[in-house]
């Protein structure tokens, strides 16, 4: 069987760190890969809309960027296809028949669901759009025939939902649709990168991120300004490495190479934990590491940005081609859909020969 990637992210914001390292880095890394037949990269529009419906232009404005931060990192648009969700008309159809395959209960049994529910102060007002949002997830994933979709953490109950939709409509109708698994970070680190201020997670309306289009000041100040330990009061002082954030980015972006270039004292991270933890290693030296190494990384995302920013309307057409072609796919598949769930009416001549007979006599 072929191996097809589909995934996606939300237009809300701004891609960050956090999405780089948990996975956009990957997605670059599997596209190189060779491995992949297909590879959809999808801008969840649709879906970002049943949460933030009242603020469209929210949606609206980020689309570009997302899909800038896309381009910049290394997804290519002749190997990837690049599209937007709700230019796919028929994710919407593939939603509506598979409402039925799912009950109200299992959604509120979604842990994700469940989560964003709480956040978002919904209780009894959950809008329908918003609750059923992991079936039009599954309708996103099997449109394509995903076989593979990399995703953190927090999307593992949508994949299964998926995958029981799929079971059951396979037994309900026919063999048609394809189980998808999900591709998980490799390093833990990576699963979910921390706010710069030590929080559990990189969001925005913590003001917390950074960003892959940040300039190098803001980086800069916002690395500097970082969550490290409190009670490293003096240089002298022994330091602890767990809950402090810039270690936990040093886990997660920092290579032997990194040493040799920016603080050759050291061999490697382990040296480094090591002398914090002994005391005498102030932070603003481990920060002005992290900041070279965090430099390092994105000086080269923000040049190719660049690039593509001087040219908006082609990237529009990257989009929109790539949504074409998404829409070719999706359609086909909803064909094979309809004609396992009987309503292929129109095409289905034994069917209509077969009331023409019966009426004959
Ligand atoms: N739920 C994902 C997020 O919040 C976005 C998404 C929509 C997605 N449809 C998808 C991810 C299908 C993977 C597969 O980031």
């Amino acid at each position: 069987m072929s191996k097809i990637i589909l995934t996606g992210d939300r237009p809300t914001g701004r891609l960050h760190l956090g999405h780089y390292v948990g996975s956009l880095k990957r997605r670059v890394e599997l596209q190189n890969s060779g491995e992949y037949e297909k590879i959809l990269i999808m801008i969840a529009d649709a879906q970002a809309l049943t949460d933030n419906f009242d603020n469209p232009e929210k949606i609206r404005q980020n689309i570009i960027e997302v899909a800038l931060d896309y381009l910049s990192v290394g997804l290519d648009p002749n190997v990837s296809t690049l599209f937007i969700q709700s230019q796919i008309p028929e994710l919407t159809e593939f939603t509506f028949y598979y409402m039925n395959l799912v009950s109200v209960a299992r959604l509120h049994r979604n842990p994700t669901v469940k989560a964003e529910i709480q956040l978002r102060n919904f209780e009894s007002n959950i809008p329908a759009g918003f609750f059923c949002y992991p079936i039009s997830q599954a309708a996103d994933i099997t449109a394509f025939k995903a076989t593979t979709v990399p995703v953190g953490e927090d999307q593992l109950p949508m994949i299964e939902q998926t995958r029981e939709i799929v079971r059951k409509f396979n037994s309900i109708y026919s063999e048609t649709l394809i189980e998808p698994e999900a591709l998980l970070p490799e390093n833990s680190v990576c699963m979910r990168l921390p706010g710069t201020d030590g929080k559990a997670k990189m969001s925005k309306s913590l003001g917390n991120c950074i960003y892959l289009a940040d300039t190098p000041e803001e980086i800069r100040q916002k690395i500097m300004s970082m969550f490290t330990d409190p009670l490293h009061i003096q240089v002298s002082d022994p330091g602890h490495i767990e809950g402090n954030t810039v270690f936990t980015y040093l886990d997660a972006f920092c290579q032997d190479k990194h040493f040799e270039q920016f603080l050759p004292e050291y061999n490697n991270l382990e040296e480094l934990k090591e002398h914090y933890t002994r005391g005498g290693l102030g932070d603003v030296k481990i920060k002005k590491f992290l900041n070279h190494i965090i430099q390092s990384e994105l000086e080269p995302i923000r040049a190719k940005r660049k690039e593509y920013e001087k040219d908006i309307s082609a990237v529009y057409d990257i989009l929109k081609a790539g949504s074409e072609n998404a829409r070719t796919i999706a359609a086909q598949t909803l064909d094979e859909v309809k004609r396992a769930m009987k309503i292929n009416y129109f095409d289905d001549t034994t069917f209509i020969q077969f009331h023409t007979q019966k009426y004959k006599m």
